[in-house]
């Protein structure tokens, strides 16, 4: 049985998978589609960690491939249908990441809200000379509503933490009522146009579907509130980009924080990063040495079932 890892990952799911007599190569870099399918050849299942694009092709070509496991929750680059059409089990990460992820949504709501990166330049760019008692001003969180776009379970535990800590009003759209939500943080379920509307703070953290795809536009954010907050640690095709800064430049919305973009990697030369109200990181939602040593466990336990015929213990096929 041999696995193919398409980046390093922590040794925890490396040395269970070799403990369960699994050959492991693991890549240094990322290869190029064509190159990976001509590699995967000899292999019988991947571990992909790193967004490789499996769609119809890719998978047609690796139809031999007995599970694909994805380091991530997210599986937006996975043809999922085309996989359970060849029978290709394929695995995610969920669970394990979110309260990490929840925090990198927290750490950009409140960074934003202070316009903390903006001023941190200041300070490198040696324009930090007095206190200012009117410049850079933020806006305080206390008993403000958040909005969760998309309640699972990383939407949950932000609206618990920014409840915990701010006292703040839920409020979520979701394809499904959370109960468990509406009975413990007492959260209140919305249309989107409410979201919209009602958010001091918008948290997206739905999956990128059709559904989705830069649902957070023109259109969307000309309903916000002016002194609005979105925020985005789900994916970067949730909002289209120059809508956003459109928004942001026209103060149709108040601030930004991004933990994903679209493209990925973000430019460096982005207007969006040299904007005050603007906070960007770089994909960092569930880089804590903690959550990636249990997303690299579940992702070998992913290998290991789909390898010796059992159940993935965390599947997305339906
Ligand atoms: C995921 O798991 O989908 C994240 O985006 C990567 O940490």
């Amino acid at each position: 049985m041999k696995v193919f890892v398409t980046r390093p990952i922590p040794e925890t799911g490396i040395q269970l998978m070799k403990d369960a007599g699994i050959a492991v190569t693991i890549s240094a870099k990322t290869l190029a589609q064509e190159v990976l399918i001509t590699e995967l050849q000899q292999y019988d299942a991947l571990l992909s960690a790193g967004f490789v694009k499996a769609n119809a092709h890719f998978l047609e070509a690796c139809k031999h491939l007995k599970v694909v496991s994805l380091f991530s929750v997210g599986y937006d680059n996975v043809d999922i249908a085309a996989a359970t059409r060849l029978g290709i089990p394929v695995g995610n990460t969920p669970g394990v990441l979110s309260r990490a992820t929840a925090d990198t949504a927290f750490l950009l709501m409140l960074a934003v809200s202070r316009k903390a990166f903006y001023n941190y330049h200041k300070i490198l760019d040696g324009k930090w000379q007095e206190f200012e008692p009117i410049a850079d001003l933020g806006i305080e969180l206390y008993g403000k509503t958040l909005g969760v776009f998309g309640l699972g379970s990383i939407g949950f535990e932000m609206a618990k933490k920014c409840k915990a800590a701010f006292d703040m009003k839920i409020i979520y759209h979701n394809r499904n009522r959370n109960e468990t939500a509406e009975k413990e943080l007492g959260a209140g379920y919305v249309s989107f146009e409410e979201l919209l509307a009602n958010s001091d703070v918008l948290s997206a953290h739905a999956n990128l579907s059709p559904q989705t795809k830069n649902i957070f536009n023109k259109n969307a954010f000309s309903k916000m509130k002016p002194r609005a907050i979105f925020i985005n640690t789900g994916r970067g095709g949730l909002h289209d980009e120059a809508d956003l800064k459109e928004a942001l430049d026209q103060k149709t919305i108040w601030g930004a924080g991004l933990d994903v973009t679209n493209p990925e990697p973000m430019a460096p030369e982005n207007p969006l990063l040299r904007m005050p109200n603007v906070c960007v990181l770089p994909h960092i939602g569930s880089a804590t040495e903690e959550t990636r040593d249990q997303m690299a466990l579940l992702s070998a336990r992913n290998v290991i079932a789909g390898l010796t015929g059992a159940p993935l213990p965390t599947i997305v096929n339906p």
